[in-house]
């Protein structure tokens, strides 16, 4: 049998730190609430000129060596991203010309806005599957700041902006073991952006494209399905609790991350957290804290990782592995 399995990590934040201080200068707020309720003390933010395939190249050149590959080894790129540079075409062709590929392998988008990164994961892993391509380019990438309303104290605190990259080969070893993806659009109304191209544009055009959240109601709805996504994953695959070294989670709020990690009878020492210098990433909060993880040693070859991810829609998942 053979697995797709995670060669190579790679990330990218902008330069810019926003720190909670900054913000009390300019909302109704307190470094002291932001970090006791979600564990933030700062985000980076991208340049006006910035844009989320800017973000997305260095973090993808990145993986790429990583794997030891040249970016024309590369034969499907997938984007997980809410925040496109363009309506079209996607991130994935602008960055698949970046990247000067020109083999014809297929380049897409993928939109489960934090959940994008574990979507992502799985579709790539059914082209795996299907034996449809063989080295894998999977992006997270987003300019979330660019969809805030920095006059709203109930979500500019929480965002960021920032890019991670897998690159994924077939092998015979285990990687991905298992994929799980769920969604429930009822609940489409809690957190959206609730403006595009076919409703009230001319909002968009004034540049007021603005995330709205029901923040208590999702922080309940995002513990119960984590919580049951990870016991989905384990039960799925025969596995218990100790089975797992490492958990990756999607970084909203640490108090979200916490709650999934005494779910699963982990310490906080074996999760991976980045929420308190990166915010809530989106699609590209999972890839950041993996790449960190791998990159200072943490995550070592042959261990068993969780990796989950919540979100708008909602929609949600969870993508097992052997890294
Ligand atoms: O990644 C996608 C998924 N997103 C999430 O998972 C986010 C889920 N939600 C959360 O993380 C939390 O609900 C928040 C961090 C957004 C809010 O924490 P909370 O403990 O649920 O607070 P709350 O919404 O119940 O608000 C409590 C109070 C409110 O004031 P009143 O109405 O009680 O007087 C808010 O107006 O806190 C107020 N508040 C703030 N105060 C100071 C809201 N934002 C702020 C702020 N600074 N930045």
């Amino acid at each position: 049998m053979s697995f797709a399995r995670v060669t190579g990590t790679g990330s990218y934040l902008p330069e810019k730190v926003v720190t909670n201080a900054e913000l009390e200068k300019t909302i109704d707020t307190t470094d002291e609430w932001i970090y006791s309720r979600t564990g933030i003390r700062e985000r980076r933010v991208a340049g006006d000129d910035e844009t989320t395939c800017d973000l997305a190249e260095p973090a993808a050149r990145r993986a790429i060596q990583a794997a030891g590959l040249i970016p024309a080894d590369i034969d499907l790129i997938i984007v997980a991203t809410t925040t496109p540079d363009q309506v079209f075409p996607s991130v994935a062709c602008l960055l698949q010309d970046r990247l000067d590929i020109h083999n014809g392998g297929p380049a897409f988008d993928v939109q489960a806005v934090c959940a994008g990164f574990v979507y992502a994961m799985d579709i790539c892993n059914r082209f795996f599957l299907t034996g449809a391509c063989s080295r894998a380019l999977v992006v997270g990438a987003e300019t979330f700041s660019r969809i805030i309303d920095w006059t709203d104290r109930n979500t500019c605190v929480l965002f960021g902006d920032g890019a991670g990259a897998m690159v994924l080969e077939r092998s015979d070893e285990p990687g991905v073991i298992s994929t799980h993806l769920h969604a429930e659009g009822k609940y489409h109304e809690l957190l959206s952006v609730p403006v595009g191209v076919s409703t009230n544009y001319e909002q968009v055009l004034r540049g007021e494209a603005y995330t709205q959240m029901q923040g208590s109601e999702v922080f309940k709805w995002a513990v119960k399905a984590l919580g049951d996504i990870v016991d989905e994953t384990l039960a799925s695959n025969g596995m218990s609790k100790g089975d797992l070294d490492w958990l990756v989670p999607h970084q909203a709020n640490i108090r979200i991350i916490s709650a999934t990690a005494r779910r699963l009878g982990m310490s906080l020492d074996q999760v991976i957290v980045t929420v308190d210098r990166h915010g809530n990433t989106s699609a590209a909060s999972i890839p950041l804290a993996f790449d960190e993880a791998v990159r200072d040693g943490r995550i070592q070859r042959g261990q068993q990782v969780i990796m989950e991810g919540f979100g708008g829609g909602f929609a949600w998942g969870s993508v097992l592995l052997k890294y």
